[in-house]
């Protein structure tokens, strides 16, 4: 995959997470959350958390996102992320979930930047040896 050399600005990909946010439907947990990342094509992308009354099967905000990226890139060939910020209802970055993190592994990698209170940080560092397709027989 080409290196990117999109520039990141940290407070629209926050802005578009906080938009994103505005657009949750939480009944269940009262948690709204909005995520929104930028794409090695010089694009943002979004998405909100949807839950539904089996609450198992909630949709996190990253799951729409991901659908948000395929849907907009050309078909079978999604875009990469480059940096991510995620929102929930207190201030302050909110951290993905592990299955979230396992999502975001699968479409920026390990150098995916992350918005993070201590200052954005790789991917790699919150899912340390990640399982990616490379893992996979004749890299699927
Ligand atoms: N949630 C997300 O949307 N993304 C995450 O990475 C963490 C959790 C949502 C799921 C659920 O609707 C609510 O936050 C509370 O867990």
């Amino acid at each position: 995959m080409a290196e990117s050399h999109v520039d990141i600005d940290w407070n629209a990909l926050r802005a578009a997470a906080e938009d994103a946010r505005d657009h949750a439907y939480a009944p269940y947990s009262d948690h709204p959350v909005g995520a929104a990342a930028l794409t090695n094509d010089g694009r943002i992308i979004s998405g909100c958390n949807v839950e539904n009354a089996s609450i198992g099967t909630t949709l996190c905000a990253e799951c729409g996102l991901v659908s948000e990226l395929a849907k907009s890139s050309p078909a079978g060939r999604p875009a990469r992320l480059v940096a991510f910020a995620c929102v929930g209802p207190n201030p302050g970055p909110l951290l993905p979930c592990g299955r979230c993190r396992q999502l975001l592994w699968e479409h920026g990698g390990p150098d995916l930047i992350i918005d993070r209170a201590g200052g954005p940080t790789p991917l790699s560092v919150l899912l340390p040896d990640g399982f990616g397709r490379e893992d996979l027989p004749e890299h699927r």
